[in-house]
């Protein structure tokens, strides 16, 4: 089957074929923003939340289960690529499931948390949203929903700073990953635009720093129910 080359398939395809790598490069600490920022920004987001559970989408191999399940926490994760969530389900710390954020989103889940988290998976336009506006469904009261992705302002480039579909690139991850996934791009304004028409509100948000280049190296949202006072 051929698939849009900018669209929401497109990216699951890209990540289908590049699995077994993505596995190595995170399991052997490959890619050092994470390594140095980004990987404890999000322990410590979910963390300031205090959760007993947490439901982790677009787990991938399961890495960030395993460091909250090491802090008693109980976590589920999902991701649509099975590679992936056998490689996460073969290292433990949660309760892994093959499923889409299509499939997600339509509500049939069955399962909430206190923390929804979405560790650099929000990757497309229409799934993002779906996953977003499913959010106040899938939390438990006074549940968080936290979002890190890219910091727009630093992965604008040089194409104009307005939402759209950008090219995706390997760059820097080395020979062995292959056609790359595109992602959509928001500017700040756009997500924060997108909590508020899918029922929440952003209660806080985190530009964690890289301590070499002293640029922000993502943002993390933290978004609640509008409905809920806090
Ligand atoms: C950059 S990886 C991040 C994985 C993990 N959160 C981490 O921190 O290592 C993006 C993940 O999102 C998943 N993903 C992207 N689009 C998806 C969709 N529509 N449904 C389910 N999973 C999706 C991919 O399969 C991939 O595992």
């Amino acid at each position: 089957m051929t698939v849009a080359r900018f669209s929401d398939a497109r990216i699951i395809q890209s990540w289908s074929r590049n699995a077994p790598s993505w596995v190595v490069a995170v399991r052997d600490g490959r890619i050092e923003s994470r390594r140095q920022v980004t990987d404890a920004a999000i322990v410590d987001a979910v963390l300031s939340c205090s959760p007993g559970s947490v439901l982790d989408v677009g787990c991938g191999e399961g890495w960030l289960a395993r460091e909250l399940a090491a802090r008693n926490i109980r976590v589920t994760g999902i991701d649509a690529v099975p590679e992936l969530v056998d490689a996460a389900r073969r290292s433990g710390g949660g309760d892994f499931r093959v499923l889409s954020y299509e499939k997600l989103a339509a509500g049939t889940f069955g399962v909430t948390a206190d923390v929804m988290v979405c560790n650099f998976s929000l990757l497309g336009k229409d799934s993002a949203k779906g996953v977003i506006a499913a959010a106040p469904a899938l939390l438990n009261p006074a549940g968080s929903l936290i979002v890190q992705t890219l910091h727009p302002v630093a992965a604008c480039g040089d194409l104009p700073y307005r939402d759209g579909w950008r090219e995706g690139s390997w760059a820097g991850f080395g020979p062995d990953f292959t056609d790359p996934a595109p992602w959509y791009f928001r500017t700040l304004e756009s997500w924060a635009r997108l909590f508020g028409d899918c029922g929440l509100r952003q209660l806080e948000v985190r530009e964690p720093i890289h301590a070499k280049t002293r640029k922000p190296a993502s943002v993390i949202f933290i978004a609640v129910p509008a409905h809920e006072s806090r």
